[in-house]
């Protein structure tokens, strides 16, 4: 990793899992928790790592205190991110299958000068944006569009400054662009699938038994 840098890595596991029917950071893919699987590659690629929880369950899991929202569980956890982190990542615990390089790209990137850097996939469908009845109100062009994963990287002051004012959005590089902040798409992975159904948990059980075999 970077020369200089401090890397430090926010794994948020804070949800309720709602459209999944139950927090679904603890379940067990193979002999570890979904959770497990998400902090050990932050920890390889990183100095320090802060996990946020559901507040029930910091001490437990030793991490801190989630919020109500992803950007407020994000705050707690920026909270307790030490001051002399150049790089903060933020990883969606949800996330068991991101590599060491999916950090090492959105680190490097960072370290060479963007604000901030996030996994992309191409789009293979046409996304269409729509109204309150579903009307079309266009079409977006997909050649230009990716789906954003995690882990995202940003230079940590950058980071602070987009959440300062408790702003709200699907993921931190969305509250950097609106501070004016150069974010950057590196190559995502298909496998770093987020785990949000259960379709989504069965899928990767079967990964992980394939794995194990
Ligand atoms: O809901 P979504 O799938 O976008 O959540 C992405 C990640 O954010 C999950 O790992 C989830 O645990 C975390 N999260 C959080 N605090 C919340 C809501 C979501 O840490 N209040």
């Amino acid at each position: 990793l970077a020369q200089r840098e401090i890397v430090w890595t926010i794994v948020v596991a804070g949800g309720s899992g709602e459209r999944f029917g139950g927090p679904k950071q603890y379940e067990k893919l193979g002999p570890l928790r979904v959770l497990d699987h998400s902090m050990a590659a932050a920890n390889e690629a990183s100095d320090g790592v802060v996990l946020v929880v559901p507040p029930v369950d910091a001490e437990r899991e030793g991490g801190v205190a989630g919020g109500t929202t992803r950007c407020g569980s994000v705050r707690a956890g920026l909270e307790a991110v030490p001051e002399e982190a150049t790089i903060v990542c933020v990883h969606d615990a949800a996330r068991p299958f991101a590599t060491h390089a999916a950090f090492v790209a959105v680190v490097t990137a960072v370290a060479g000068g963007a604000d901030g850097a996030v996994p992309g996939l191409p789009i293979s469908d046409t996304v269409k944006r729509v109204d309150e009845g579903r009307r079309v109100i266009e079409t977006l062009p997909r050649a230009s569009l990716f789906a954003a994963q995690t882990p995202q990287a940003f230079r940590a002051s950058v980071l602070r400054e987009a959440h300062r004012d408790g702003g709200e959005a699907t993921d931190d590089a969305a509250l950097v662009e609106a501070v004016g902040g150069t974010v950057v798409v590196v190559d995502g992975d298909a496998t770093n699938r987020k785990i949000t159904c259960p379709d989504d948990l069965a899928w990767a059980r079967s990964r992980i038994a394939e794995e194990l075999r």
